[in-house]
């Protein structure tokens, strides 16, 4: 076991104490004021310098008093879900309808410890660790915003992690290649004409062009892609008409897709604008299609893989790395920063059937998570980097 992790071991009570106070004041994508400030606060506290990116994202900088001229980047993320939480725990969301059910306060905890222990081995590496507190990942954002600011610039690594109630507590899952899926917002308006229900032939039915267009996009799926290729278009927001006896002049969908490549991606995106536009003119009506990226694909490059793997065996004897975690169709934007820096998203363990709620799913208002996991998750975030520093940059530069 490393250096840094037995100290992390030491500060497994500031690490619980950070994430209950996060949980219990949890705040919605780019509104995290109180987060941003208590991480400023904590920083402050390492003697770490700190500013602002975007309203609430919170970069750190520590640089080694030491030898070596490496830069690595650490993210978490740190903002919470609109989700009522339903947990009966003495560290509840103090904020109705606010939940960190994303595990984002045991992330934005895990960051932090590995700031203090870095902080206090400053002498020992050179170079820099960058610590990227980032906000708004739920909704598709923050991440731009560091890499806009050129805090990647210079870096040779980033890395982070999420935390897991798939896996058991003591498991780490580090996986080579596609992790998760690229996700797209799309909204649909269609328009027709309204009229009198008694006399559609003076109108175009708007609601009927659009449930056409639902049942189209379905058939996308199953009909135009591979069937070995995962792909999802899903329609979760649908409304039309104001009363029972009129033709509906408008409707509007909103829906997302997940796809794993970017060919496939931008090649449904094409499908979805045909197909709507095609089947709203059978009905006498138009549609346009508009799209939000929210992610890429998260993909971590092999040779990071295989960095972070040694340095989590390292973690304790009762660590298991597994490299085959199933892939995920949900979405991170990580992923933004990989296209930028060469990196690689860990998946944390959290799941123990003796801590209660601890096996619920995420985004779910019962979700917990066995607290023994952020001494893991803060010694990989710092051992990583100190790896970097004192072991990998140079070995990257002999090359
Ligand atoms: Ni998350």
């Amino acid at each position: 076991m490393g250096r840094l992790t037995i100290q992390l071991e030491a500060e497994k009570e500031y690490l619980v104490r950070m994430r209950r106070d996060f949980h219990q004041h949890p705040e919605l994508s780019l509104k995290e004021v109180r987060t941003a400030k208590v991480i400023e606060e904590e920083l402050e506290k390492f003697g770490i310098s700190h500013c602002r990116v975007g309203a609430t994202g919170v970069l750190g900088v520590l640089k080694g008093n030491g030898k070596g001229t490496g830069v690595v980047a650490l993210r978490a993320d740190i903002d919470a879900l609109p989700l009522a939480e339903t947990n009966e725990s003495g560290y509840c969301s103090l904020t109705e309808g606010v939940m960190h059910a994303c595990g984002h306060d045991a992330h934005t905890a895990c960051l932090l410890g590995a700031a203090k222990v870095l902080a206090d081995y400053r002498d020992s590496f050179g170079g820099e660790v960058r610590f990227i507190f980032q906000p708004a990942e739920e909704i598709g954002k923050g991440a731009f915003d560091f890499i806009e600011a050129g805090i990647l610039k210079g870096a040779d690594r980033v890395f982070g992690l999420h935390l897991a109630p798939d896996l058991p507590m003591g498991t780490i899952g580090v996986t080579p290649g596609l992790n998760n899926a690229a996700v797209d917002h799309f909204r649909i308006e269609v328009e027709g004409k309204s009229t009198h229900v008694s006399t559609p032939q003076l109108g175009a039915d708007a609601l009927y062009a659009a449930s056409q267009i639902v049942v189209a996009l379905q058939g996308l799926v199953s009909r135009r892609t591979s069937p070995v290729e995962p792909v999802i278009v899903g329609v979760g927001k649908f409304s039309a008409g104001t009363t029972y006896n009129a033709v509906p002049g408008s409707a509007c969908m909103e829906g997302t897709t997940r796809t794993i490549s970017e060919e496939m991606r931008m090649q449904v995106r094409q499908w979805i604008d045909e197909a709507a536009e095609k089947t709203a003119l059978l009905s006498g009506a138009t549609a346009r299609v508009a799209w939000t990226g929210i992610t890429p694909a998260l993909i971590n490059d092999s040779q990071v893989s295989a960095e972070v793997k040694t340095v989590a065996e390292e973690l304790g004897e009762k660590v298991r790395v597994i490299t085959d975690r199933p892939i995920s169709l949900g979405g991170d934007n990580f992923a933004e920063f990989q296209r930028v820096v060469p990196g690689c998203y860990a998946y944390l363990g959290t799941a123990n059937p003796k801590v209660k709620n601890s096996l619920n799913s995420l985004h779910n208002g019962n979700f917990d998570l066995d607290e023994d996991a952020l001494p893991l998750g803060a010694g990989l975030y710092a051992e990583y980097a100190l790896w970097w520093l004192k072991t990998g940059a140079a070995l990257l530069k002999s090359k």
